[in-house]
């Protein structure tokens, strides 16, 4: 209902009710979508969820089977790409091997402007080289490049086109952990200084929160689950699979009971965040982010709030925060996360007996 109100109004971007039916499969389901000027705006969501088919029909390399995509104020449902404001950038950046740096850049120019003088067209690649900080190499050719740079290379063509909107499908996908870090940021940077409306597609969810003012969520089967900036989906996900999609989660599973969680298995009832509503008797998760839950060598008591018994299975040291399992009984397992030096005690040992615990405001209650 949120998703389709969204879609009204006044949007740079309304992508209005778009569906995509190939044969039996319905690869996007019902979308509606409003994207504000100059916003960087993630889609998220698991391989074959519908990412790409999307961003395609907004670039206009696939048809809507049903819906209409509007931008700044135009009807572009069934206006061809090469006629739309729009420049998609592909995943495998599609650059021509045989061009150097700088022809590959002049290429997006002169498609859009071919009775542009040589010297302009030499000036404006100059200032797009500079903004991606290839000047130095414009004379190589895509295979003389690392991966990153061939991303610079790519996003430049895309650039030079002017576009009122970026579309970029895993434009960082190429590139290992490392580099990719440094580029999200990078590329962010960049995006604002041109002051382009971007759209991206990725399934990273760290890619995702880095790198986007908002995001929405696709579910595995083509719908949008949920839009929001990147800490309210992280602090307040809609439903378990957006919980466990965004970042790691510990999940509870039970019943209501007396305004608190009664989970199977577990000693006590889980109190809940202050306000929650609690119709008896009907299933419901608790949702705990593992860096909401502290470590106790003995019982905290009861000021703690929700704690529980068990003994430590797996520690992970990842330099600035470590990770920490700790066994429940009934072969479940709690994850804990802690920062460089916030364990109020030394790290226990794997086997140590600890308790887990968190105040009721910690948690997310979900009923779907
Ligand atoms: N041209 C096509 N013909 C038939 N089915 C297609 C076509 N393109 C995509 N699909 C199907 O539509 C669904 C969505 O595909 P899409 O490429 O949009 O996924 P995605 O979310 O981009 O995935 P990934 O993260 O793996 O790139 C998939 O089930 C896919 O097999
Ligand atoms: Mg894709």
């Amino acid at each position: 209902m949120e998703a389709a109100a969204a879609g009204q109004g006044t949007g740079f971007l309304r992508v209005e009710g778009v569906s995509k039916r190939y044969g039996q499969t319905l690869a996007v389901d019902d979308i509606s979508l409003s994207i504000t000027k100059n916003e960087i705006f993630a889609l998220l969501g698991s391989s074959g969820c519908g990412k790409s088919t999307l961003l395609r029909m907004i670039a206009g390399f696939e048809t809507p089977s049903a819906g209409r995509i509007v931008l700044d104020g135009e009807d572009m449902t069934r206006v061809s790409p090469h006629h739309r404001p729009t420049n998609m950038m592909f995943q495998s950046y599609a650059l021509f091997p045989h061009l150097t740096v700088r022809e590959n850049v002049a290429f997006g120019l002169r498609q859009i402007r071919p009775a542009l003088p040589r010297g302009t067209i030499d000036a404006r690649v100059d200032a797009l080289l500079d903004l991606v900080q290839l000047r130095p190499l414009a004379t190589r050719k895509p295979s003389e490049l690392s991966g990153g740079q061939q991303q610079r290379v790519a996003l430049a063509r895309s650039l030079a086109r002017e576009p009122k909107l970026l579309l970029l499908d895993e434009p960082l996908s190429a590139l290992d952990k490392k580099i990719r870090q440094r580029t999200q940021l990078e590329l962010v940077e960049l995006i604002r200084r041109v002051g382009v409306t971007c759209i991206m597609v990725t399934h990273d969810q760290e890619e995702a929160m880095a790198m986007a003012d908002r995001i929405g969520i696709m579910s595995p089967h083509g719908t949008l689950l949920q839009v929001g900036a990147p800490g309210e989906v992280y602090e307040h996900p809609r439903t378990r699979y957006i919980a466990g999609f965004v970042g790691e989660t510990n999940l509870f599973e039970g019943r209501f009971e007396s305004g608190r969680l009664a989970c199977p298995g577990l000693p006590q009832p889980l109190a809940l965040p202050a306000g929650t509503a609690t119709p008896e008797g009907t299933p419901a998760w608790l949702s705990v982010r593992p860096e909401r839950i502290t470590l106790h060598g003995s019982d905290p008591g009861e000021q703690a709030g929700n704690r529980i018994a068990g003994r430590v299975g797996g520690i992970a040291y990842l330099g600035s925060h470590s990770i920490i399992q700790v066994e429940i009984g009934g072969g479940r397992t709690v994850t804990t996360d802690h920062a460089a030096g916030a364990l109020a005690q030394r790290t226990p040992a794997t086997g140590e007996a600890v308790w887990v615990a968190w105040p009721p405001e910690n948690g997310v209650v979900l009923t779907q």
